[in-house]
């Protein structure tokens, strides 16, 4: 028998984006085992509405159970909007959304209260960044945007192209002057665009919410005493994608330099 603390974390997200969460917990927590899922068949999330985001939410946390994870990552910014709450009601284990850990790695960084996060239509329409930020801190003040075209750009690899660094002047230039201190990364690819957008915005403390769910991840574990020790030997990153793993394979590499094993699986409906 396995001991707990020596079963994978699962990780998941709508797609390949997610392997930001998985670098930054390889980094963080390097005797960890992970199983990562990336609906690829259903990807984009960041369109979709509440109701069908904890159906794809919930199929495949059910996926991870079997595959005996001590804990669950949603490293989708969009499914953490929406379908965080439900999941946390319907499953026993441990559950951590990228939200919670960025709100609260911006309201470390923040000196005046005044925050800005950027995300997919889905994610920002939710409200939930918001929500959690006022529940935390009641003089805090959000100011939301999204950005639908910054997905697409780092999915063809248009990292360091003159188009991205104008779509990031034309979506980001107002936070230069709304008095926002602190930027939270609200979407699984926007640390890839990280120095396009610290170009932008000088002034401005971003939070990448991939590295501050590695550090709350880290701090989860070792409080339910499910921290690995490494006794197992070296760690195994196993993912799966519910579409052909090709693409996902290929646009990998945008996120994650490690070779990984990728197999497709068949969510239950
Ligand atoms: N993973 C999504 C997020 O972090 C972005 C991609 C999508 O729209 O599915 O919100």
């Amino acid at each position: 028998m396995i001991l707990e603390k020596n079963k994978p974390i699962g990780v998941f997200d709508s797609g390949v984006g997610g392997l930001t969460v998985v670098k930054s917990l390889c980094e963080k927590l390097p005797y960890e085992n992970i199983v990562y899922f990336g609906d690829t068949a259903r990807v984009p999330y960041g369109n979709k509405s509440r109701n069908t985001i904890k159906r794809f939410s919930e199929e495949i946390v059910a996926f991870l159970l079997k595959k005996k994870v001590k804990m669950i990552v949603i490293a989708c910014n969009t499914a953490s909007s929406l379908a965080v709450d439900h999941l946390k009601k319907k499953f026993k284990l441990p559950i951590l959304g990228v939200i919670e850990a960025g709100v609260e790695e911006a309201l470390i960084n923040t000196g005046n209260k005044k925050i800005g996060v950027i995300g997919t239509n889905s994610t920002v329409k939710s409200g939930a960044y918001e929500r959690l930020l006022l529940r935390k801190e009641s003089k805090a003040c959000l100011v939301s945007r999204s950005c639908p075209l910054f997905v697409p750009l780092v999915e063809n690899g248009m990292i360091r192209d003159r188009i991205t660094q104008l779509i990031v002047e034309r979506y980001l230039r107002e936070f230069n002057k709304n008095g926002v201190d602190t930027l939270i990364l609200g979407c699984t690819h926007y640390p890839v665009l990280k120095k396009v957008i610290q170009k932008v915005l000088p002034n401005v403390t971003l939070i990448d919410s991939a590295s501050a769910v590695a550090k709350k991840t880290e701090f989860i574990l070792k409080e339910k005493k499910l921290a690995s020790n490494g006794d197992r030997g070296f760690r195994v990153i196993n993912c799966f994608v519910s579409d052909a793993p090709g693409d996902f394979k290929r646009n990998a590499r945008i996120f994650f330099a490690e070779d990984i094993n990728v197999s497709k699986a068949m969510l239950e409906q």
